[in-house]
């Protein structure tokens, strides 16, 4: 029996400006994982198993765009494997799914790890190979996807991403001082495809005021990194904020989103956020060990389903 898990994330800053070629941050949530499972099937087969996704069928049964699925057709093109053993796939997952978390690249890439253990194949085993057969399962379901969701699930490190030919880059980078993030989940769900798809038509509605407004989301990230780097929570919070007002002009957020948002600001949060492709999901707010305490309170009283505190050093 072998098991490989992979973590949720969150997007600090940038997110939609770097489907367009702008800088973003983001960095993993180690304490909510997505985790595989195999072990031989009694049965013949290949069975999969997803109690959080109410599924359980087996691989000939299962749709094409399945993700499971899709994770084990990657595998399969990858090492040309022709004939799969008798084996058991049972994925569970802690991050909610369709909140911005990125429960679909850290469920594929847990798949990935499992199989390529399963069947003794280092060479796909790097973060660059997860990443990559990653990315090619999140293009069957968000359509133009940056690539910065399956970096950072693969990479498990703050990454500073942008998307570029022929290479992406990928730069992780050290945090200055310990950020403390209140994470809380509007309840809201949200299809990143869908809000992907509506940035897109705005961008080809009025190209020129929508390229400002991703390049004002590139120079927020590039100016974020820095804060990051040097430890500037006040800088970094105040960066938060401006992006999420840039996000509201882009029409990605949401009553909700903003009710969370600046309940955080009002209880003393450095500054605050929405996390993601946004109508729903994930605010983020960066707090000190003083204001935690209220913060969370205020985002409770606010409407937020959970709230959860992540650190980064
Ligand atoms: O998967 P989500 O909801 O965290 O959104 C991903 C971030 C976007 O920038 C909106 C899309 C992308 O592919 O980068």
């Amino acid at each position: 029996m072998v098991e490989a898990s992979a973590p949720g994330k969150i997007i600090l800053f940038g997110e939609h400006a770097v489907v367009y070629g702008r800088p973003a941050i983001a960095v993993p949530l180690s304490q909510l994982r997505a985790t595989a499972v195999i072990q031989p099937n009694p049965q013949s087969g290949v069975q999969l198993i997803a109690p959080d996704l109410g599924m359980s069928a087996s691989l000939q049964e299962a749709v094409p765009d399945d993700p499971l699925a899709a994770a084990i057709h990657q595998i399969q093109r990858a090492a040309n494997i022709a004939q799969w053993p008798d084996m058991i796939v049972t994925v569970s997952s802690q991050i909610p799914i369709a909140s911005g978390l990125g429960s679909g690249a850290a469920i594929t890439a847990a798949i990935l790890r499992a199989l390529a253990q399963y069947l003794d194949l280092p060479y796909l085993l790097t973060d660059e190979q997860i990443s990559a057969l990653t990315y090619e399962v999140e293009k069957i379901h968000h359509g133009t996807p940056s690539g910065i969701d399956n970096t950072v699930v693969a990479y498990e490190r703050p990454v500073y991403f942008v998307r570029r030919q022929p290479q992406n880059l990928i730069e992780p980078f050290a945090v200055g001082t310990l950020l403390r993030l209140l994470v809380a989940d509007t309840g809201v769900s949200s299809s990143t495809k869908l809000v992907v798809g509506d940035v897109r038509r705005q961008w080809e509605a009025d190209p020129s005021q929508f390229e400002a407004l991703f390049s004002t989301c590139g120079e927020i990230a590039v100016a974020a990194r820095q804060a990051i780097e040097r430890g500037d929570l006040p800088e970094i919070g105040q960066l938060m904020t401006r992006n999420h007002q840039v996000l509201q002009t882009m029409t990605v957020s949401s009553l909700e989103l903003d009710r969370l948002v600046q309940a955080a600001q009002q209880a003393g949060a450095l500054g605050a956020k929405l996390s993601g492709a946004g109508w729903g999901g994930n605010m983020i707010a960066l707090v000190t060990m003083e204001t935690e305490t209220a913060v969370r309170q205020a985002l409770l009283q606010a409407g937020a389903r959970h709230v959860l505190l992540t650190t980064l050093i």
